[in-house]
C-alpha cells in the first residue's frame, strides 16, 4: 500500500482536463464526460461531444465502467491504537456491551488518542485514508470521539482538516464529544449530566468557533448517552445552526431516530432496532438511513435493519464503512457494497446510490458529490469491471483503474 509519504502531494498530481470517452453507465450505456479547469463540463453520449470540446485532449477509458466517485459517509478515521485484542475476546465469547463494562470499548481508544501527538494520528489516519482512497473514495466523514475533552477534540478535528488539505478530498467534520463518558466523570454522583453540559457550554462552542465543525454526532444508547442527553446536545447544536446525526438504535430501540427527526437530522445510522415510528419519522423529516454493515459483520449482530420498511417508506438508504478501532475496522468501502447486498439484502443500484447519491445527502453535500454533476469539480471513478453488479459481486479485489478527485487523476492511470 503507498503510505502518505510516497504519494505526490494533491496538487502535484496529473489534471483530468479533457474528452473522456469509451466508457460505460451503470444503466450499461456508453457514456462520454468532459472536463476542463477541473470542472466536469459536460455528461453524454459519446457521439453528441459539443464541437466547442474538440481541441481538449481525449482520454479512452477503453471500455471501463464509470460512476461517481464515492462518499464514505460515516467514519471515526483519527484514532490512537487499535483493538485487536478485544476482537480476540470477542471471539473468545465477549459481548461489546461486556467489554466495554470491563473498561475496554471506547475508552481504551481514547486513552491511545489522548496520548497520541497531532502528528502521529495524522500519520495513522493518512494511511488508513490511503487505503479509502484506492476504492475511489471523493468525500469522507470524520468524527471526533476519541478525545472526549476540548484539546483532544480539537487534535481529532484539525487532523481530518489536514487530511483534506494533504490528500486532495473533500472531509466533513463531525464533533461526537457525546462519544462515550470519558474516565475522569465516570466516578462522580451525575458524570453523564455534568459531561454533557461541559459538551454543550464549553466544547462545542469552541470547536464551532475554530470552524472545526461541520455537523455534530451523539451516540444515543444505554451504554453511552440518555434521549434527554441526546436532545440537550442536537439543542446547542441547533442553537449555533449546526446539522445533526446520531448513533441510533445500534442496540437496542432508544427512539433516538424519532427525535433526530424532529431536529431535521440529515442522517441516523446503525439503526439495527429501528421502529416503524422511527421509520415514519425519517421519512418526514427527509432523514438519510445510514446502513453500516461492516459493524454488524464484526459484532456478529443478528438483529438486522429494518430494511424492508425503509424501502416501503421511502427513506434512503446510504451505505458506509463505520470504519474505527471497535467494531469494524474496514478499510474498503467497496467491500461495503458486497456486504450491504449479502447481509442486508440491498439491491445493486440501492447499495450503489448507497455509497454514492444517498451517502452525499447524508453528509448535505449532494450539490456537489455523489453523481456526476456538471459544473461542479470532477469526481469520478473508472473501474476494470463490466457492468454495475460486478462492482458488488466481487469482493477482496480493488477493481478501481482510475479515480479522478477535485478535478485530477488521484489514482491510478488510464
Ligand atoms: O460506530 N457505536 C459507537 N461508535 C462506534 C464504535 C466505536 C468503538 O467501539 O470504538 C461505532 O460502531
Ligand atoms: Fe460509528
Amino acid at each position: 500500500m503507498p503510505t502518505s509519504a510516497t504519494r505526490p502531494a494533491a496538487a502535484a498530481r496529473p489534471s483530468a482536463d479533457g474528452v473522456w470517452t469509451s466508457l460505460r453507465g451503470v444503466d450499461g450505456q456508453a457514456v462520454a464526460l468532459v472536463v476542463q479547469g477541473g470542472v466536469l463540463r459536460w455528461v453524454g453520449a459519446p457521439d453528441a461531444v459539443p464541437a466547442q470540446h474538440a481541441a481538449l485532449p481525449r482520454h479512452d477509458g477503453g471500455g471501463a465502467l464509470v460512476t461517481p466517485g464515492l462518499v464514505d459517509c460515516h467514519t471515526h478515521l483519527v484514532y490512537g491504537g487499535q483493538r485487536a485484542s478485544e476482537f480476540a475476546m470477542r471471539l473468545a465469547g465477549a459481548s461489546y456491551e461486556e467489554v466495554a463494562r470491563a473498561g475496554g470499548g471506547i475508552v481504551s481508544t481514547v486513552r491511545a488518542t489522548r496520548e497520541a501527538s497531532e502528528d502521529a494520528l495524522f500519520d495513522s489516519a493518512s494511511a488508513r485514508l490511503v487505503s479509502l482512497l484506492a476504492d475511489g473514495v471523493c468525500a469522507i466523514e470524520i468524527k471526533s470521539g476519541y478525545g472526549l475533552s476540548l484539546a483532544d477534540e480539537r487534535k481529532q478535528l484539525r487532523v481530518a482538516r489536514r487530511l483534506a488539505a494533504a490528500h486532495g478530498v473533500t472531509v466533513r467534520t463531525t464533533f461526537l464529544g457525546a462519544h462515550a463518558l470519558p474516565p475522569e466523570y465516570a466516578g462522580r454522583p451525575n458524570g453523564s449530566g455534568d459531561y454533557i453540559d461541559a459538551v454543550c457550554r464549553d466544547m462545542l462552542p469552541a470547536l464551532h468557533a475554530e470552524g472545526l465543525v461541520d455537523a455534530v454526532d451523539v451516540f444515543c444508547e444505554r451504554i453511552a448517552f440518555s434521549l434527554a442527553e441526546t436532545e440537550q446536545v442536537f439543542q446547542a447544536a441547533q442553537g449555533l445552526g449546526i446539522p445533526v446525526k446520531l448513533h441510533a438504535e445500534q442496540l437496542s430501540d432508544m427512539g433516538g431516530a424519532a427525535l433526530a427527526a424532529r431536529y431535521g437530522a440529515l442522517s441516523c445510522d446503525h439503526i439495527e432496532h429501528l421502529s416503524q415510528a422511527g421509520i415514519d419519522a425519517m421519512k418526514q423529516s427527509g432523514t438519510v438511513a445510514v446502513l453500516l454493515p461492516g459493524a454488524y459483520y464484526t459484532l456478529r449482530d443478528t438483529h438486522l435493519p429494518p430494511i424492508e420498511a425503509l424501502r416501503a417508506a421511502g427513506v434512503p438508504m446510504a451505505v458506509s464503512t463505520d470504519h474505527n478501532p471497535g467494531t469494524s475496522p474496514a478499510l474498503s468501502l467497496v467491500l461495503m457494497v458486497n456486504m450491504a447486498c449479502t447481509l442486508f439484502r440491498l439491491t445493486v443500484p440501492e447499495a450503489l446510490a448507497g455509497v454514492t447519491t444517498h451517502a452525499a445527502r447524508a453528509l448535505g453535500l449532494q450539490a456537489t458529490h455523489g453523481a456526476l454533476i456538471v459544473g461542479q469539480p470532477a469526481n469520478f471513478v473508472l473501474w476494470r469491471l463490466g457492468s454495475a453488479d460486478e462492482l458488488a459481486y466481487w469482493f477482496g479485489q480493488r477493481p478501481v483503474k482510475c479515480v479522478v478527485r477535485q478535478g485530477r487523476v488521484a489514482e491510478g492511470a488510464l
